[in-house]
C-alpha cells in the first residue's frame, strides 16, 4: 500500500502539540523523545485525581482506560492483548523473558554483534550460572548480518536466538523477519529486543515470528520514562519461570502450591504507576493515529538527509553501515571528543547524545570506537533543524 508522506502542515501541527519542540532542537530520540503534550496532560491530570480521590479509587474509575493500554500495545505490534505484560523499561522486559528460560549446561545462545549491554550481561550471567555457550554472528564486510552464518552456527544444542533489532549506537538494522524464519524452521526460541524500533517503524510480532519481544516507552514511542512492555507468545508463557511473583501474577495460592495467571500479565506485578500506564497508552494511540508507516517514511527521509549532509563535511566521519538504516545517525568529529561535541551543541539548544562503547560493546570494540556522536531523528524534526545542526558542526570544526 502506498504510504502518504507527512505534509509540512501536519508536521507544523504536530510540533505545535509538542511543547519541547519550541525550546530545543531534539536529536536525542534514541535516548528519550519529546512526548506529545496530550501524554503529559493525561498523566498529570491522573496524578491530580489520585491526590484528591485516592489511588485505588481513581484506578477503579479509570479501569477501562487503563486496560486499553494493552489494546493499544496489541494493535501496535499485532499481538493478542493477553500476550502482553507491562513493565518499567526494556531491560526489565528482556530480563524477565531471558531469565525465565530454563537453561542447562551446554545450551547455546546465538546472538549478533549489535546486542545491547543489558542483554550481553544476561548472556554472561547465564554462562557463569548455567554454563551456556554464547555464539556471536559477526556482521559481514558490508556491515550486514549474515543469515548463512546464522544457519551454520545452529546446532542441536541451540536453545535461544536473541537479536537486537536496532542497536543503541549505530544506524544499521538486523533482519529480524528473515532470522525469525530460520528460528521457526529449527524450532528455536526467539527473543527480539525492539527497544529502539517500536514507534519508529512497523513491528509485527506475527511477521517477525518471535516468541518474546521487549520494548521501552520513552524512545520512539514518545511515552513517559519508566514505561515498557514485554510480549510473550501464548505457547511460550508456560515454558518461562517467573522471576518475581505476587498475588497478581499468581492469584491461586495454597500453602504448598500456586497457579500463575493464564496470560502474560503473570510477568507483571500488581503495583505499577497507573498514571504512566495511561500515558503509555496515549502515546501509542497518538503514534497509531499518525500511522507508523508514515512515521517510518519520514524518519528514514530525515536520517538520509542528515547522513548525506554530514557525508559532505570534511572532518566528519559517518559510521552507519548496512543495507537498511534507521533514524539513528552516528558519526565522529576529527580530533574533537564526542562529549565535547555534545556539550557544544547543547550550548546552542541542540540535543544529541554520546554513544558509549559499553552500550554495544562487541560492535564498538570491533570498530575501535570508544564513543560516537548519536543524532537520532524523529518525524517531528525538520529540514531546518538538520541544517542548523550541520552549521553548528561546521563551526566546531572550523569549516
Ligand atoms: C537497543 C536497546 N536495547 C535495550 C535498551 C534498554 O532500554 P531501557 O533503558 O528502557 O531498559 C536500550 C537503551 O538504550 C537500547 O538502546
Amino acid at each position: 500500500m502506498e504510504v502518504i508522506p507527512l505534509s509540512t502542515e501536519e508536521i507544523t501541527v504536530l510540533r505545535n502539540k509538542t511543547k519541547g519542540t519550541q525550546h530545543s532542537i531534539h536529536f536525542n530520540n534514541a535516548g528519550a523523545s519529546l512526548p506529545p503534550d496530550v501524554v503529559i496532560d493525561t498523566i498529570t491530570a491522573y496524578l491530580q485525581e489520585e491526590a484528591i480521590y485516592g489511588g485505588y479509587e481513581t484506578e477503579a474509575k479509570y479501569q477501562a482506560e487503563l486496560d486499553q493500554t494493552y489494546d493499544a500495545i496489541a494493535r501496535l505490534i499485532n499481538a493478542d492483548k493477553d500476550d502482553i505484560a507491562l513493565v518499567e523499561n526494556a531491560s526489565a522486559a528482556w530480563g524477565t523473558a531471558f531469565n525465565g528460560i530454563d537453561f542447562k549446561p551446554g545450551d547455546e545462545i546465538i546472538t549478533c554483534e549489535m546486542e545491547y549491554v543489558t542483554n550481553l550481561l544476561g548472556f554472561i550471567n547465564a554462562r557463569q550460572n548455567h554454563g551456556v555457550i554464547i555464539k556471536i554472528i559477526p556482521n559481514n564486510d558490508q556491515g550486514n548480518f549474515s543469515l548463512s552464518a546464522l544457519e551454520a552456527a545452529i546446532s542441536s544444542k541451540t536453545k535461544l536466538i536473541a537479536m537486537t533489532h536496532i542497536a543503541s549506537t549505530a544506524g544499521g538494522m538486523i533482519p529480524i523477519v528473515a532470522i525469525g524464519k530460520i528460528a521457526k524452521k529449527h524450532d528455536i526460541l526467539y527473543l527480539v529486543d525492539a527497544c529502539q524500533s517500536a514507534g519508529q517503524l512497523p513491528v509485527d510480532v506475527k511477521e517477525v515470528g518471535c516468541d518474546m519481544l521487549s520494548v521501552t516507552g520513552r524512545k520512539y514511542l514518545r511515552a513517559p520514562r519508566g514505561t515498557g512492555f514485554l510480549f510473550v507468545k501464548k505457547s511460550v508463557q508456560d515454558k518461562l519461570k517467573l522471576m518475581v511473583i505476587d498475588g497478581f501474577s499468581a492469584p491461586v495460592v495454597s500453602l504448598d502450591d500456586f497457579t500463575p495467571r493464564n496470560d502474560a500479565r503473570r510477568f507483571e506485578l500488581y503495583e505499577k504507576n497507573r498514571a504512566l500506564t495511561l500515558g503509555l497508552g496515549k502515546a501509542i494511540d497518538y503514534a497509531l493515529n499518525i500511522g507508523i508507516d508514515r512515521i517510518w517514511q519520514r524518519v528514514q527521509y530525515l536520517a538520509g538527509l542528515l547522513r548525506q549532509k554530514l557525508g559532505t563535511m570534511t572532518g566528519i566521519t559517518v559510521h552507519d553501515f548496512g543495507a537498511e538504516q534507521c533514524g539513528i545517525v552516528t558519526f565522529s568529529v576529527d580530533a574533537v571528543d564526542s562529549i565535547l561535541v555534545k556539550n557544544k551543541l547543547a550550548d546552542k539548544h541542540i540535543n544529541v547524545s554520546v554513544g558509549k562503547a559499553i552500550s554495544t560493546l562487541i560492535y564498538m570494540d570491533k570498530n575501535h570506537l570508544a564513543s560516537n556522536v548519536r543524532a537520532s531523528v524523529h518525524y517531528y524534526n525538520t529540514e531546518e533543524e538538520i541544517s542548523k545542526l550541520c552549521e553548528e558542526l561546521a563551526g566546531l570544526i572550523g569549516n
